[in-house]
């Protein structure tokens, strides 16, 4: 059985139609043939079926080989379409050819038809495939260009002459150029900025002569331009292409912009962060070693005060005395420096007007500063009360004070400035050990026009005992408390420095909600007055309890000692005579001094409280000590200090 073959015959001789079966098939085809011969039969076998070819006669009676020919066209473009003639012309023939009939067999010459079939059954076969290739390339473009045109990269081409061929949606974005202004344009003018180009040059002229890349295949990271000239970061891949021989090539750019600003912002972060555990890692450390040293001290200075109350004045030991008074004085200073820094102070904080503690220690800041450093202040008239111990924010002021007049040993201006500051985001700021959190604040800057810091000094300020000052000028203490009572405070510090234009430290302090009282300065000059009323003193350290009950009972009060709360609590219920004041310890063994006041209290209710602290955090809070109407010394303290709490307590009414 030979090829198959579905023929239409435009015909009206049933014979002329079998002599062409008959010929085919003696050619090899196994035909299948339909014949007609009018124009509706025509079209409706056209759409009845699938057929292989056409074989129409020229001298048909109804209608013609031109309209059976257009009819054919019409419906079925590729089918080949042969006409059969027994009296065609030349011209006629040339004719059908150019209006699209394959070819012109002769009725003399039917022997043609089979060789014709066969050719025309490969060409229609190849132009199927042609157009089918064809489609699949359109479909294909359009893919490549939905793709393009959504990629998020940048997709650039250019051919070998390193001229633009593509310019994608991204590309236009990114770089700032129209696809039309980009193309044909060379990509090194257009993109490359000009410090790189004479390497691009280089590198793709080598490749075009050797092939070689060390860029083709792999990622690398690079500086691209912007039409405004603009340069920024980019990550790149190249591919390459051939196309008729000649090399083309791809590039997918990324815009790092973004990334790199993240990853700064982490590095930031990370190094806060470390900056931060450090400080609270020496903080814990400090704190533990001021924590056993605050009782020696006050043992070492009170009892060289008692000696010198004794020695007389012409007694040849007062001298030496005088020395250890003098050395414990300054160990105690130490000491609260660095309870300060570890955040162990108990501070008395009032709700108090920033502008009004700077307005109070100006002329003591004019005094410290020298005639060489202008002093300038600038108070915003709106500011927010804060909440803080009013002497221990002087103390702020003053110690960056100093530090602007040691960096400004020829003169200079220290500005004073403060202002209202809204932190919304928490991650706005990464100038100091802590990054602020948001909230209202009210800011406190200090600025100088001093030497300043590098950031290598800038990180290491805040840590007790950096100085960079010569031996015997600094001990580095300054900034150490000052960032233990601003944190104390629940505020922040930032530092801002340059060397070439000095250095502005921000203190930010949280709004407080209630009215501004004024603070009130202390009044240390006056001697403690003495007294006859009766004190129950309760401490646990023996060498510390001896000495407050002698120096007491030397100010002439009458002293109950007890060494932890429980004697305490005994004598107060044994004794029938009045008390008049409780001065306690707060950490203690066994039942601690809050609540032994509280015990005390019940059973006195006019029971005044004097607590003695070396902790502020694991001691007593702000709220239990007012709550109680109890009064506070920090330890160390000095003994005409503690006189003189205990007569401001026992005076009040
Ligand atoms: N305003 C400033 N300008 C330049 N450097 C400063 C400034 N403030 C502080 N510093 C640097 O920070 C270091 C630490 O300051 P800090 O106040 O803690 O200690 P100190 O001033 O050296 O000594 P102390 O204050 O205990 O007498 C200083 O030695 C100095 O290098
Ligand atoms: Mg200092």
């Amino acid at each position: 059985m030979g090829h198959r073959l579905s023929l239409l015959m435009v015909e009206d001789s049933e014979t002329d139609a079998e002599l062409v079966v008959l010929e085919l098939r003696r050619h090899g085809y196994d035909v299948a043939l339909e014949r007609v011969d009018t124009a509706p039969a025509l079209s409706a076998a056209l759409e009845s079926r699938r057929w292989d070819i056409v074989v129409c006669d020229h001298g048909l009676p109804s209608f013609d080989s031109r309209q059976a020919l257009c009819t054919v066209r019409e419906s079925r473009p590729d089918l080949p379409f042969v006409i059969l003639s027994g009296t065609i012309g030349e011209e006629a023939a040339v004719e059908a050819l150019k209006a699209g009939a394959r070819d012109v067999v002769l009725k003399t010459n039917l022997a043609r038809v089979g060789p014709v079939v066969d050719r025309e059954l490969r060409e229609a076969e190849s132009r199927r495939r042609l157009r089918g290739a064809e489609e699949a390339l359109v479909e294909s473009e359009a893919r490549k260009t939905a793709i393009l045109d959504t990629a998020l990269d940048a997709v650039i081409s250019i051919d070998h002459q390193g001229r633009i061929v593509d310019f994608n949606p991204s590309a236009e974005t990114m770089f700032g150029f129209a696809r039309d202004e980009a193309r044909a344009r060379p990509v090194s003018e257009l993109i490359i900025p000009l410090s790189l180009r004479q390497r691009h040059h280089e590198a793709f002229a080598r490749h075009l002569a050797t092939g070689q890349s060390t860029i083709i295949g792999t990622r690398i990271e690079l500086t691209a331009m912007r039409a405004d000239g603009s340069e920024f970061p980019v990550e790149l891949s190249i591919t390459r292409g051939d196309l008729s021989g000649r090399p083309f090539f791809t590039a997918y750019v990324r815009d790092l912009t973004e990334r790199k600003r993240a990853e700064g912002e982490r590095a930031s972060l990370e190094a806060q962060l470390r900056q931060s555990q450090k400080m609270e890692a020496i903080g814990r450390f400090v704190g533990g070693i001021t924590h056993d040293f605050t009782n020696l001290m006050s043992v070492v200075g009170g009892y060289s005060q008692l000696l010198l109350r004794d020695v007389r004045e012409d007694d040849p030991r007062r001298p030496n005395v005088e020395e250890i008074k003098a050395a414990s004085d300054r160990a105690a200073e130490l000491t609260r420096q660095l309870m300060a820094f570890s955040r162990q102070q108990a501070l008395e904080p009032k709700t108090l007007d920033l502008n009004a503690v700077i307005l109070g220690i100006e002329p003591m800041l004019r005094r410290v500063l020298g005639e060489d450093v202008e002093l300038v202040t600038r108070l915003a008239p709106d500011l927010g009360p804060v909440r803080a111990d009013p002497s221990q924010l002087e103390q702020v002021v003053m110690n960056l004070a100093v530090n602007a007049r040691d960096a400004m040993p020829t003169g200079g201006t220290l500005a004073l400035e403060t202002r209202h500051a809204g932190i919304d985001r928490d991650a706005d700021e990464h100038r100091g050990p802590l990054a602020i959190e948001r909230g209202s604040y009210s800011v406190l800057s200090v600025t100088d026009t001093g030497a300043g810091m590098d950031a290598e000094t800038q990180s290491q300020i805040f840590e007790p005992f950096f100085t960079t000052k010569e031996v015997g000028k600094g001990t580095g203490l300054g900034l150490s408390t000052v960032y233990g009572i601003v944190l104390q405070s629940k505020g922040f510090i930032r530092v801002e420095s340059d060397p070439e234009r000095g250095t502005t430290f921000d203190v930010y302090l949280p709004l407080a909600d209630a009215r501004a009282d004024l603070p009130q300065p202390a009044d240390p000059d006056t001697p403690p007055a003495r007294g006859s009323e009766a004190v129950l003193l309760v401490e646990d350290d023996e060498a510390l309890l001896r000495l407050v009950h002698q120096t007491l009972e030397a100010d002439g009060y009458t002293v109950l000692a007890a060494r932890d709360a429980r004697e305490a609590i005994d004598i107060c219920e044994r004794r029938h005579a009045p008390i008049d004041l409780a001065v306690t310890d707060v950490v203690m063994p066994g039942m601690g001094g809050l609540q032994l006041a509280r015990e005390l209290r019940a059973r006195r209710p006019d029971l005044k409280l004097l607590f003695m602290s070396g902790y502020s955090e694991h001691g007593i809070g702000d709220e239990e000590r007012r709550a109680l109407n109890a009064g506070l010394i920090q330890k160390p303290f000095s003994l005409p200090g503690l006189g003189r709490k205990i007569r401001d307590l026992l005076d009040a009414t």
